[in-house]
């Protein structure tokens, strides 16, 4: 069904191997634990499901919905009934707000809209092909940032983070929580545990993982950070994870430093990559200047969208599921993948 949806949905960004989407559907992105249901029509067949992760860390007002109906199985109502059985969870697990994201332009938009879905922040997702980098043009970045970042280093690894670093990381990935964020979120709170969950992450969907950071000479510390994640089965897309300058370091072209050296780490390491794709908050501006400055471009905007757990629950059951050929709402015959 992901598959089937991808040229409406996402056409322009590969899409999951199995290894990787079986893993998110388990794991999430970070420590979410989120629940996986599945609907079936009434002869057995499956035509949607959904993800619902519960923050536990931070956010415990919201729930992360991803619904996803059959290409085959679209406008019989599916969809909402799928939003109405998520709300149900939601509630019980003492959650208000449902959150969700779909591309503009998108089916998926049209569907939020019409369920009087809020807009919420929006992302936008861009790529870097390769072999349009002009020749010299990462060398030429690389010398201007490495005449802004005197006093810092650059060092790399792969794979999981070294465990000297892992107290650095904690706290590199809570300095995200500056980045342009929805008034509803409140930011993530990490520590080492939290790390090690999202290394487990990495290594349950099989990626090749590079990292490369700044560290602060005087001080020791590591001072900015970019990781980038390649599926195995598609080694010619690579997938930018986390990149961020920790406050007291900003201004010292950090950013554009470690991204440029992340490429060069992987002109050596991955000879079939030809793309890189990346996505940042629309309001982002800072990262987004620096990710033209290195030559992507833009694919798509990624909006997100917010419903109330009690305006959902308010629904009339007919909001259900359409009667006719249409399967049932998934309460009837949902199935627990996870937990
Ligand atoms: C979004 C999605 C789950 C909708 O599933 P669905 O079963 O078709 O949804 P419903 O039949 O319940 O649609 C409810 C209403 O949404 C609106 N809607 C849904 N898809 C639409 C489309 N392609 N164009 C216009 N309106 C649409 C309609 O108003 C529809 O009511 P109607 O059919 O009576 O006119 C499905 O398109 C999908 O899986 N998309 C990919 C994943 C995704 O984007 N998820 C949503 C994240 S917010």
């Amino acid at each position: 069904m992901y598959l089937a949806g991808r040229p409406a949905d996402d056409p322009r960004r590969p899409a999951m191997p199995e290894r990787s989407f079986a893993a998110w559907l388990a794991l999430g992105w970070t420590e979410d634990h989120p629940e996986a249901w599945l609907a079936r029509d009434a002869a057995g067949q499956a035509c949607g499901w959904y993800s619902l992760a519960f923050p536990e860390r931070e956010n415990t007002h919201l729930a992360y919905l991803s619904p996803l109906v059959g290409p085959a199985y679209r406008r019989h109502g599916i969809g909402t009934g799928l939003v109405r059985h998520a709300a149900e969870q939601a509630r019980q697990r003492g959650r208000t707000l449902i959150t969700a994201e779909s591309r503009q332009g998108s089916p998926g938009e049209a569907f939020a809209r019409a369920l009087g879905a809020r807009r919420g922040i929006s992302d936008a997702c861009r790529v870097l092909q390769l072999k349009t980098v002009p020749d010299g043009h990462l060398a030429r970045l690389r010398s201007q940032a490495q005449a802004a970042a005197v006093g810092y280093s650059l060092m790399s690894w792969e794979g999981p983070v070294p465990g000297r670093y892992l107290v650095q990381v904690a706290r590199l990935n809570q300095a995200m929580n500056d980045a342009p964020r929805s008034a509803e979120d409140e930011g993530q709170q990490w520590d080492v545990a939290r790390v090690r969950e999202d290394q487990a992450r990495v290594a349950a969907q099989g990626l090749r993982y590079y990292t490369v950071a700044a560290c602060c000479e005087r001080t020791g510390e590591l001072a900015a950070i970019t990781q980038l994640g390649i599926e195995p089965p598609a080694p010619d897309c690579g997938f930018q994870e986390l990149t961020v300058v920790a406050r007291t370091h900003r201004g010292h072209r950090l950013g554009l430093l470690v991204k440029v050296a992340m490429l060069e780490l992987l002109a050596g390491h991955e000879p079939l990559l030809e793309r890189v794709f990346t996505g940042n908050a629309d309001t982002n501006a800072h990262m987004i200047a620096i990710n033209t400055e290195l030559g992507f471009q833009l694919l798509d905007h990624w909006p997100s969208w917010e419903l109330a757990v009690a305006e959902v629950l308010t629904w009339p059951a007919s909001a259900q599921g359409r009667g006719g050929a249409a399967p049932e709402p998934p309460g009837a015959r949902g199935r627990r993948a996870q937990s």
